[in-house]
Order: structure tokens, then C-alpha cells, then sequence
């Protein structure tokens, strides 16, 4: 593929964090330019790495907004997919609560034309029970956000593992990429 369309890759602080070079060098072998964005505490857990994905991705890695007048230092984005989202980040998200950048980014992403966006949350199936997430999942379901959970996306596993059984991040690229 010869295409070079920028893609916004936003990762929370969940396991599957840890596979993002494999999954930036996926989206690069589909044609995308890939950013990467974190929260801040993906940004902590994979502080060690951090030059090494800006390196892999030609493009400063960001978890904290610029400063006012500061230039914009990626190019605009041509879609976005938000994974592993949290269950923080996906409420945060769906509640308009952008103190962090990667939230904010994926915020501002919903009201733009043309811009598809891909969220997959990841998360255990106790917190999945808490109410406030299928509302979460209807709000931005709602606002066009193409929400992978459940058939067909991320099935939560049980709370007390680290990490989930399986994150599917082939078809979170999928249909970031089929929706382009
Ligand atoms: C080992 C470990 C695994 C975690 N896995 C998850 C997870 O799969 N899903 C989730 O919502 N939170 C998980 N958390 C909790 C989040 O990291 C925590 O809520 C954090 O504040 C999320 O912040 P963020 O959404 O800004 O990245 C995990 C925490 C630890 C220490």
C-alpha cells in the first residue's frame, strides 16, 4: 500500500500499552503515518521506550498538550483509533472531560468532518458492570464513534489478571483502515 494517511494512535494505560511498536509497525505496513498519543500514565508506563516510538514513528510521541502559541507538532489526522481505551479514558471521553491530552484529542476528533474514529476499550467484566460504561458506550456510539466491544471487538475478561486474555488489535486496525 502507497497511501500515507495519518492515523492518531491514542493508548491508555492497559496492558496491550505494551504492544504498540509491533501494532505502529502494523499501521505502517497498511500505508499509515502513525502518531502516537498517550495519557499520561501509559506515558509512565512506557517511559523506558519512549524515543524508541517517536523514532518508529517519525513523530514526537505527546501525553501532554502544548503550550499556548506553541506550533502543532503532528499533521492532521486522516482518522483516529483510541486502544487499549480504559475504562477511565472511554467515561473521561464519552463525559467531555479533556484535562488529558489523549482525551482531549480523541474528543475534539468526534466533531470533526471526515475524521473516522475507532475506540477499543479494554477492561475486566466487574468494571464493565458498572452503569456508567454502557452510557458511555451510547455516547459516543452516538456522536459516530465506532466503539469495538463486545461481538466482533474486545471481550472483557475476569477482574484480577493483569492483563486481558486477548486485546484484538488486528481488528482494531481493520476497521480503523477499512474505514478510511
Ligand atoms: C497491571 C494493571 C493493569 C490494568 N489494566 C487495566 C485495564 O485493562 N483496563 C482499565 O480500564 N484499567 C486498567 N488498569 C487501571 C488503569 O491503569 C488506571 O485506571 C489508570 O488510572 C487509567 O488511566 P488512563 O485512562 O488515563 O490511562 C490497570 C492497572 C494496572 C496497574
Amino acid at each position: 500500500m502507497t497511501t500515507t494517511k495519518t492515523l492518531y494512535l491514542l493508548c491508555s494505560a492497559a496492558p496491550p500499552v505494551f504492544d504498540v511498536a509491533r501494532v505502529i509497525e502494523d499501521a505502517q505496513a497498511r500505508g499509515w503515518d502513525v502518531c502516537l498519543g498517550l495519557t499520561p500514565t501509559a506515558a509512565h508506563w512506557v517511559s523506558g521506550s519512549l524515543d524508541g516510538l517517536a523514532a518508529l514513528t517519525g513523530h514526537p510521541v505527546r501525553w501532554q498538550y502544548k503550550f499556548p502559541g506553541e506550533a502543532d507538532v503532528w499533521p492532521a489526522a486522516d482518522a483516529l483509533l483510541f486502544a487499549p481505551a480504559t475504562f477511565n479514558s472511554l467515561n473521561s471521553w464519552a463525559l467531555g472531560l479533556t484535562d488529558g491530552f489523549a482525551v482531549g484529542v480523541a474528543a475534539e476528533a468526534v466533531g470533526k468532518e471526515g475524521v473516522p474514529v475507532v475506540a477499543m476499550p479494554c477492561l475486566n467484566s466487574a468494571l464493565s458492570l458498572h452503569p456508567q460504561f454502557d452510557q458511555s458506550l451510547a455516547v459516543l456510539r452516538g456522536a459516530g464513534v465506532t466503539v469495538l466491544y463486545g461481538e466482533g471487538g474486545f471481550a472483557p475478561g475476569p477482574a484480577g489478571p493483569d492483563a486481558p486474555p486477548h486485546f484484538p488489535w488486528r481488528t482494531a486496525l481493520d476497521a480503523v483502515t477499512n474505514g478510511r
